[in-house]
């Protein structure tokens, strides 16, 4: 992402980011904070790192801008903390969000909005068609942000989760409308 493409997404005090490996510990932090059963280091390092299907993302709050006289000197603000997590697969035309989460004490700020966001225009400039998920049945709070973005329950998945044998709902959007390339 270019410095004004940075700039843009900017809303209230954070930014959306790619996930780098420097941001791994802040990561696992809000995964332990989030599920009951969040994903081992490694797993998260292959997301980043190896898996080319893979688009982490991180919302991060905004550094301060630094006084006129340091930018002079060519520094540059020290990275934000991390407030928000999102890691998104996609597959040909299907594009599946794995993860979403926020860190507790940022919720109700519209980051998951941001990253919800983020993942529609991503998915929208891989030209997919279609979007999935899984949440649980009881989570009303992530059932609402996804049907704010468009999102459909179309399934269910008995005991789908292994810590309560909870089932899981899978939501889909087919509104993710490709960019149609132009005719040569
Ligand atoms: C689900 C989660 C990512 C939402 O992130 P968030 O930053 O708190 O949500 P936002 O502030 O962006 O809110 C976006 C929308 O979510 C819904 N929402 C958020 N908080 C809500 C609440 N307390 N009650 C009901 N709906 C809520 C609303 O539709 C809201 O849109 P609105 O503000 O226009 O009404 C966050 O609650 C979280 O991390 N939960 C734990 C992890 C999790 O359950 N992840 C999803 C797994 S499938």
């Amino acid at each position: 992402m270019n410095e004004q493409q940075r700039k843009k997404s900017t809303t209230a005090g954070f930014v959306v980011e790619r996930m780098t490996l420097s941001d791994i510990h802040e990561v696992l932090a809000i995964d332990a904070a989030s599920f009951p059963k969040p994903w081992p280091a490694a797993s998260w390092r292959h997301e980043i790192e190896t898996n080319a299907n893979a688009q982490c993302w991180v919302a991060r709050a905004a550094p301060p801008p630094l006084p006129f006289w340091q930018r002079l000197l060519g520094r540059t603000a020290p990275h934000g903390a991390v407030l928000g997590i999102v890691c998104m697969w996609i597959i040909f035309e299907e594009a599946h969000i794995a993860a979403i989460a926020v860190r507790p004490d940022a919720r109700g700020l519209h980051i998951g909005d941001a990253l919800m966001r983020t993942c529609m225009e991503k998915a929208r400039a891989a030209n997919c068609t279609r979007m999935l998920l899984e949440v649980r049945v009881s989570n009303f709070v992530a059932q609402n942000l996804y049907r704010k973005f468009g999102f459909q329950v179309i399934g269910r998945r008995p005991r789908y989760y292994t810590d309560n044998h909870e089932d899981a709902l899978v939501m889909e959007n087919t509104h993710v409308t490709p960019i149609l390339q132009p005719h040569s």
